[in-house]
Formats: C-alpha cells, sequence, structure tokens
C-alpha cells in the first residue's frame, strides 16, 4: 500500500460541501490517477451515498493474518466509508473516545491499493475526529472548503487556526456555491490562504449528476494536478 498524496478536505462549518467536492474531486482525477476516498465523517457519512454504493458491503481480506476492510470500488475509485459498514438509517450515538477509535479503525483497516491520491472527507467541527485525523495520517495537507456567508468564513478561520496548530499546511481553499449574481463579498482570508478555485451553486451538482458541469471538472481538475503534482 503506498499512497503518494493524502489531502483532507476539511471545514468547521457544516454543509459547505465538502463531502460533494471530495466526490467531484476524486471523480475529476479518476481516469488519470489512482484514487482513494476515505470518508472520516463517522456520525454522518455521505460518501457511499455520493457513489450510489450504499448497498455494497466491504470484503473482508487476510493479509500477514490481520483482517482489513476492503475499499469499494466506483468508477475505479477506492471509497472506505463507516457507511458501508453501518445500516444507513442506524444513528451512531458515540461519545468521542468511541468516535475516535472507529476513525482508527477505519484508518488502520482500510486495504488500500496503491494510490496516486486519497482524499479525506472531514466532518464539521474541530474536534476529536481533526485530532485523531491528524495524530494517525501524515497528512500532505489541507483543502478548505468555504461559502462566502459570513457564518461559514468565520468557521473556516477556527478550521485554519486548527490546523495551524496541529501543523498541516493548508494548500488553499475552494470557495464553493457562489451565486450568479453575487450576493455580498468575494470571499478573502489573509494572504498567507489562497484561493484554489471558485465552483458556483449549480443545479447538476446539487443533483449530484455529472451533466453539464465538464467546465467545473476540468477547473478542478487542473487546480488539484498542481497540488498532487507539486
Ligand atoms: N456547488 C454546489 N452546487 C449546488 N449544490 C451544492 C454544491 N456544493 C454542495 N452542494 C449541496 O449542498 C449540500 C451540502 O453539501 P455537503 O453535504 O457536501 O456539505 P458538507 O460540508 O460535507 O456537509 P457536512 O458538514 O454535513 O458534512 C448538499 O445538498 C449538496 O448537494
Ligand atoms: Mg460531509
Amino acid at each position: 500500500m503506498s499512497i503518494k498524496k493524502i489531502i483532507a478536505i476539511a471545514s468547521a462549518k457544516g454543509g459547505v460541501g465538502k463531502s460533494t467536492l471530495t466526490a467531484l474531486s476524486a471523480l475529476s482525477l479518476c481516469n488519470d490517477y489512482k484514487v482513494g476516498i476515505l470518508d472520516a465523517d463517522i456520525y454522518g457519512p455521505n460518501q457511499q451515498i455520493l457513489f450510489n454504493v450504499e448497498n455494497i458491503k466491504p470484503e473482508i481480506i487476510s493479509k500477514n493474518s490481520k483482517k482489513f476492510f476492503k475499499p469499494i470500488s466506483s468508477k475505479g475509485i477506492e471509497i472506505s466509508s463507516m457507511g458501508s459498514i453501518i445500516e444507513s438509517d442506524k444513528a451512531t450515538i458515540w461519545r468521542g473516545p468511541m468516535l475516535s477509535g472507529a476513525i482508527k479503525q477505519l484508518i488502520t483497516s482500510t486495504y488500500w491499493s496503491d494510490l496516486d491520491v486519497l482524499f479525506i472527507d472531514m466532518p464539521p467541527g474541530t474536534g476529536d475526529a481533526y485530532l485523531t485525523v491528524c495524530s494517525e495520517i501524515d497528512l500532505d495537507g489541507v483543502i478548505l472548503v468555504s461559502t462566502s456567508n459570513i457564518l461559514s468564513k468565520t468557521d473556516t478561520i477556527k478550521t485554519i487556526s486548527t490546523f495551524n496548530k496541529l501543523d498541516v499546511p493548508i494548500f488553499g481553499y475552494i470557495e464553493n456555491m457562489t451565486l450568479p449574481l453575487s450576493v455580498g463579498e468575494e470571499l478573502t482570508f489573509n494572504n498567507d490562504i489562497h484561493k484554489i478555485t471558485t465552483i458556483s451553486f449549480n443545479e447538476s451538482i446539487y443533483n449530484m449528476s455529472l451533466n453539464n458541469i465538464s467546465d467545473e471538472m476540468q477547473i478542478l481538475k487542473e487546480s488539484l494536478e498542481k497540488i498532487i503534482n507539486a
């Protein structure tokens, strides 16, 4: 198992498009790169839904007398998510240590192929999941997702502070769900945090359909290639 780049897609703010952009990022690269997704959202895993593999259970394989989950594969993208293990209509009501244990298990028990890039779909917040992912995985860096809304911006500033404290490099941010007639100001942070790209609010993206978003996918691909090939 060798993984060339590990990139977390994160924001303390909920609902800004972390899971959607993780899936689109993987899809934009999957024809030219070997891509994996680790869904680190234990309470609200979404990747199995976005890839329509909800009913597929991961195979258990043995390697050197240790048991591993084989990631689910969709369009050649390897996906490991608690959503494939726990039934989707059952809530996981766990305290922090159990949450951390579940993330740890997903990290240590997934048997990835050799990957060019592994995206980690982070949950909202700045707590246990962030500490666990950052201590268990040697992240190359993080891509932040935010809308231009002041609540999202404020929470993203907290996310920047979290990753600074945890010594994880920040590649930049994607401004997501921009509106056609710009409402409010363009999203900016301090000079150290640069904009990777902008993705508009788009009906196809909302419906997770790849129709009519080839321009967005190309822009996303080119922006990500700069990061993964750096
Ligand atoms: N560019 C976009 N255009 C249209 N809809 C979008 C876009 N990005 C995300 N969405 C929609 O916004 C909602 C929230 O997206 P998503 O679940 O990916 O956010 P999230 O940050 O992962 O949320 P959570 O914090 O709960 O994990 C979804 O309904 C998704 O379809
Ligand atoms: Mg999500």
